[in-house]
């Protein structure tokens, strides 16, 4: 084994010049990327970890297996073929491709060398950061990370054999913040990061130097670091790479997952470990649709009486408390929580108590039959317009929301489907499309009042009757944003984007995880097909279908970003993980890097070792493919 100095000596312009050679050099912006080479020292594998006998962690019974990389490949031979044994995820590490995810879109390099590593041998040094906030959460979230990797640890079958696989790394992670003294995933965080993996002095020990504008880059950076150690079953023992380097930004802003909590419950501990599978993914928008028109599970402490008409029961709340706990997960993950509870549209009983409490009616057409007259699906119900109550309930929502969440520069309103014939009949005095603007307004009011008199830079509406000519023109794109759901038939998201609108883009015939499970009623109208499979949500990439307007002097296109949509009419807990993953982590990445190219070999083979980091962290991810195609990946492709 050649040492690090004897690497660095080497010539930098030979290794520029062979990169082709270099099996694992992703090379997007050719000057960095071949500076980036030259830093690290390519090698083969070693045969350190390759050697028999082995203490695996399946006692008592020989792998049968082997994996060796040939021509940048992993083939499977049978163990007693050959006399070094190397298991499959050793063997994806090492060879040609990158296994990160999302694929970064700035120069990586990855040495095609491991050393054996321990959960605990990580250690933080801060070396600057803007501020004490700053500082305490990249603690938090670096043990975070650290049990993330002692996850995986557990699975081991015992103490490592240090004889067997060599001395164990110490890395130390020294990080520097310099941005933003903000913690929190901000409309204008930076979330871009470099991180350097070098062996230091001797090769016991691991420097890992990771540089950020802010906390969440930082965390991201540690969420990298992170897919550069896994665990190798045959060697029982956690393996990391011995260098790397990581230069990294999103293409988008908002990447966001929708869950929705009211159709059907989730505990909490569903909830966090979305979060988790999120951060896995590098998501920073957790889109917490909590109230609908079958329940109202948030118990808020400014209007109780809501959780208390409307929640499916003791079992079925959400407490403050379980919203904090939510919210300082997703905070040290590097997400936001945006919290809606849509209005005026989808609500239900639980604004029906309004007459007995004094206030009038807040809700009219509750439960009203025949459904479909007055609603998407069953039950039906919408806010009183012309109750001035209302809106001073959601003025108490929305702080409680903005307070919770801490989220108070972006906000949901919800704000689809509106029943004009609902409201005609209550009000036949005035065009439902008038109410529904006036509704809009006096909430964007209360929203204001809300976050102490100014108005959240970013306050997202779905898409819907209201967000076309000649309504949308009337409303203010300074502030407001949509939220585009229709079929991404591109016009309509085109003149949201066209009348200068930001807009969050949730096509329902590519990101609506919903869809393709039959009908949930007799009548089967209405309801959403086929199944959107992971290719299809990963190469969905609307923003490509036509360029912007011509002239160059509109201003450009306001896209922030996507997200997946989990309505849950069909789906429970039990089944939450395999619904949402791995598509939503095919999501991620075109969100992340929104490579031009679709989903090709590569992509296959990095979600299919994303897919198994998400399973060995708890989640219960959908698998790719039959196990064999991940045994034998090319022979699938
Ligand atoms: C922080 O970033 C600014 C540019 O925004 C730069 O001028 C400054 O030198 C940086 N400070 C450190 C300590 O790197
Ligand atoms: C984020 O910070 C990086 C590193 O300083 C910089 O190159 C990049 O332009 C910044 N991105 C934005 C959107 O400001
Ligand atoms: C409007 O509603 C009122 C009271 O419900 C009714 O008397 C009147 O006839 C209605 N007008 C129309 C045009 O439907």
């Amino acid at each position: 084994m050649k040492s690090w100095g004897e690497a660095l000596g080497r010539s930098l312009g030979a290794q520029c010049s062979r990169v082709g050679r270099l099996r694992r050099a992703l090379v997007l912006l050719a000057a960095a990327a071949c500076t980036a080479a030259a830093l690290l020292y390519w090698r083969q594998q070693t045969n350190e970890m390759g050697r028999r006998p082995m203490h695996n962690m399946y006692t008592g019974i020989e792998p049968q297996w082997t994996w060796i990389c040939r021509n940048d490949r992993c083939e499977r031979m049978l163990a007693t073929e050959t006399n070094t044994l190397q298991s499959l995820p050793t063997c994806n590490m090492l060879c040609a491709s990158t296994q990160l995810w999302p694929q970064p879109t700035g120069p990586v390099s990855l040495a095609t060398a491991a050393v054996p590593v321990r959960a605990d041998s990580f250690t933080l040094k801060v070396i600057a950061s803007p501020s004490q906030d700053v500082t305490d959460h990249l603690n938090d979230a670096f043990a975070l990370m650290r049990e993330d990797i002692h996850i995986l640890e557990k699975a081991t079958a015992g103490e490592t054999r240090r004889s067997d696989i060599g001395a164990v790394q110490n890395v130390l992670v020294q990080v520097v913040v310099n941005g933003s003294g903000d913690p929190r995933m901000r409309l204008n965080t930076n979330e871009s990061y470099k991180l350097v993996l070098r062996p230091f002095q001797n090769k016991n020990n691991l420097i890992v130097d990771i540089t950020a504008r802010s906390f969440c880059g930082a965390r991201h950076g540690f969420e990298t670091l992170s897919q550069l150690v896994w665990l190798d079953p045959y060697a029982n023992s956690l393996l990391i790479l011995e260098a790397a380097t990581v230069d990294d930004a999103p293409r988008f802003s908002y990447r966001g997952l929708l869950l929705d909590t009211s159709r059907n419950y989730f505990a909490l501990p569903e909830i966090l470990r979305t979060i988790d599978a999120m951060a896995a993914c590098k998501l920073n928008t957790f889109h917490w649709h909590v109230s609908d028109s079958q329940s109202f599970p948030l118990r808020l402490d400014s209007v109780p009486q809501l959780a208390q008409h409307g929640a499916y029961g003791p079992g079925a709340i959400y407490t403050m408390d379980d919203v904090r706990t939510v919210v300082r997960r997703a905070r040290l993950r590097g997400i936001r929580v945006l919290l809606e509870v849509d209005a005026p549209a989808h609500v239900g009983r639980a604004w029906s108590w309004g007459p007995a409490a004094g206030l009038g009616h807040l809700a009219y057409c509750v439960e009203v039959e025949p459904w479909s007259a007055y609603c998407g699906e069953p039950p039906c119900g919408q806010l009183n317009p012309r109750n001035p109550h209302v809106y001073e309930l959601l003025e108490h929502i929305y702080a409680e929301i903005i307070r919770v969440t801490g989220v108070d520069d972006l906000f949901h309103l919800g704000g689809d489907e509106v029943s004009e014939r609902c409201w005609t009949q209550h009000f036949n005095d005035t065009d439902p499309m008038e109410l529904w603007l006036e509704f809009t307004r006096r909430a964007l009011k209360a929203l204001e009042a809300a976050n102490a008199g100014k108005m959240p830079e970013l306050t997202l509406l779905w898409s819907s009757r209201l967000t076309r000519t000649p309504y949308l023109e009337r409303l203010d794109s300074k502030n407001v944003g949509v939220q585009v759901w229709g079929a991404s038939r591109w016009p309509e998201s085109r003149a949201v984007l066209d009348a200068g609108f930001r807009s969050v883009i949730s096509h329902v015939d590519a990101w609506y995880l919903d869809c393709g499970f039959g009908s949930w009623r007799d009548s089967s109208d209405g309801h959403c097909g086929p199944y959107r499979s992971w290719q299809q949500v990963y190469e969905h990439r609307p923003w490509t279908e036509e360029a912007p307007p011509p002239g160059g002097e509109a201003s450009p296109w306001r896209v922030e970003g996507g997200a997946a949509c989990q309505w849950t009419e069909q789906l429970g807990p039990g089944g939450l993980d395999a619904r949402v993953w791995p598509r939503s982590a095919a999501l991620a990445e075109r969100l992340w890097s929104d490579r031009t190219e679709g989903a090709a070999a590569d992509v296959y083979l990095r979600l299919d070792t994303q897919r198994a980091r998400l399973v060995a962290r708890g989640v219960r991810a959908a698998p790719l493919w039959p196990r064999w195609c991940s045994h034998n990946p090319h022979a699938c492709l």
